[in-house]
């Protein structure tokens, strides 16, 4: 692009702020940029800041609850025929992982990324070599290698790999681990100006957890997966050291119920516990949101005295690779962070907020349930499958997640 076309472009998106910066910038952070400026979709990022003006009303939708199976009280019968169902996918390399590490973690405030943590287990392993315990402990019963996807984020794609790379891969199969970056999506401020950082670039931020679909069509996961005959993907957190990846009863219950979707919930500890709950809105799977939901519907109950909105949502889903494909082909709506975000002025000056300033658009996974057929839920117990690692201290910490880890690896 020349520097007419450049100026034509940034004029006509009314961001002429970035020719500022272009102007300051040196022949190396120059080319970055023209980069930056190619590949930004000037149009959507105006769109996006529109939908800051306007507040989500969800109150026309119709919310309902949806049907789960409790693992614990499945039948003999209906346990083993799940089981088998799984089994004989898994058993024939048709199934993968999929671990969302693109995260900021920035409640957690550890510097490098989350997987890497330490949460003070006597063994002092990382997440990360928690994880891999995990899926080593899988493969060997099933005589497969489960491959496995990790999904990060320009700022940690770097460091996480080397961290691999240093520890040998934690003994894993090498090749049957591939990483892969989510998407970005540029910052803007409260006047839909696109904000400069302090490198002179164009700020970009994660695209949220809900980008990994089309993450993973963009950088060649999915015909991975297709090549390989992966017809299955469990997709879950990194910060959740009780994940369990490989869960046959769960994808045997997909199979069953011929969903394209299943979703793990653990019920939720009280009507007021601030997580989002499956549900059925308009009819199709979702989630509803701790601040969508009104005190009356939290604590509904029904003959039984369970919470009618009691499936927590803790994150971890597994999709067939054919809806993961079909989702990647739509967009998923955005949601509006209001941010603090430093940034570098017209006059080149580093500004560092004291208030949010600045908007950060992220999509969410559960935005895209309503595009699936059908969602089959499993309903799990807490403490055998949920250890978050969100904050410092207190709850879902380091501490609180160790405590639950060492307590289920002890009863086992
Ligand atoms: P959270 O929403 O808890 O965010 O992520 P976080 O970044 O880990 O922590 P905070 O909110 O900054 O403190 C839930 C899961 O989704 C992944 C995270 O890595 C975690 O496994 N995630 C989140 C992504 O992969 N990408 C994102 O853009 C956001």
């Amino acid at each position: 692009m020349s520097i007419n076309e450049l100026e034509t472009k940034l004029k006509a998106a009314n961001q002429v702020q970035i020719l500022s910066a272009y102007n300051r910038a040196d022949d190396e952070t120059k080319k970055e940029l023209m980069n930056q400026i190619e590949r930004i979709n000037f149009s959507q990022v105006a769109d996006l800041y529109e939908t800051t003006k306007h507040e989500v009303n969800f109150n026309n939708d119709v919310i309902e609850a949806i049907p789960y199976v409790e693992k614990d009280k499945l039948s003999e019968e209906e346990y083993n025929k799940y089981l088998k169902l799984g089994e004989d996918e898994i058993k024939a390399g048709r199934y993968s992982v999929v671990t969302m590490a693109g995260g900021q973690g920035t409640r957690l405030g550890h510097k490098g990324p989350k997987g890497t943590f330490d949460i003070g287990l006597d063994s002092h392993k990382s997440i990360f070599e928690i994880l891999i315990d995990s899926l080593k402990e899988e493969s060997q019963k099933y005589n497969v290698t489960i491959p496995w996807y990790i999904m990060t984020s320009k700022e940690n794609n770097e460091d996480t790999v080397k961290f691999f790379e240093k520890n040998n891969y934690f003994g894993y199969d090498k090749d049957s681990i591939k990483f892969f970056q989510q998407g970005k999506l540029p910052m803007v401020d409260e006047s839909g100006k696109i904000l400069i950082n302090e490198k002179g670039l164009i700020k970009e931020a994660s695209d949220g957890h809900g980008g990994i679909f089309q993450s993973m069509k963009r950088n060649g996961i999915t015909d991975d997966m297709n090549k390989k005959g992966i017809k299955w993907a469990f997709v879950g957190p990194v910060d959740n050291v009780l994940v369990k990846m490989v869960d046959p009863i769960l994808l045997g219950l997909m199979i069953e119920q011929n969903a394209s979707g299943g979703g793990k919930s653990t019920v939720k500890a009280n009507p007021s516990e601030k997580v989002g709950v499956f549900c059925k809105r308009n009819g199709k799977p979702g989630v509803v949101e701790y601040t969508e939901i009104s005190k009356e519907m939290a604590e509904r109950v029904d003959e039984n005295g369970q919470l009618v909105f009691g499936e927590s949502h803790i994150n971890c889903n597994m999709f067939s690779v054919k809806a993961i494909e079909e989702v990647a082909n739509k967009n998923l709506p955005y949601h509006i962070a209001h941010k603090k975000a430093s940034y570098i002025d017209e006059n080149g000056n580093l500004i560092v907020p004291e208030k949010p300033n600045a908007y950060k658009f992220e999509s969410f996974i559960f935005d895209a349930f309503d595009m699936l057929d059908d969602m089959a839920i499993l309903r799990v117990k807490r403490e055998e499958e949920f250890a978050p690692v969100k904050n410092a201290e207190g709850t879902d910490s380091p501490e609180t997640a160790r405590k639950l880890y060492e307590n289920y690896k002890n009863n086992k």
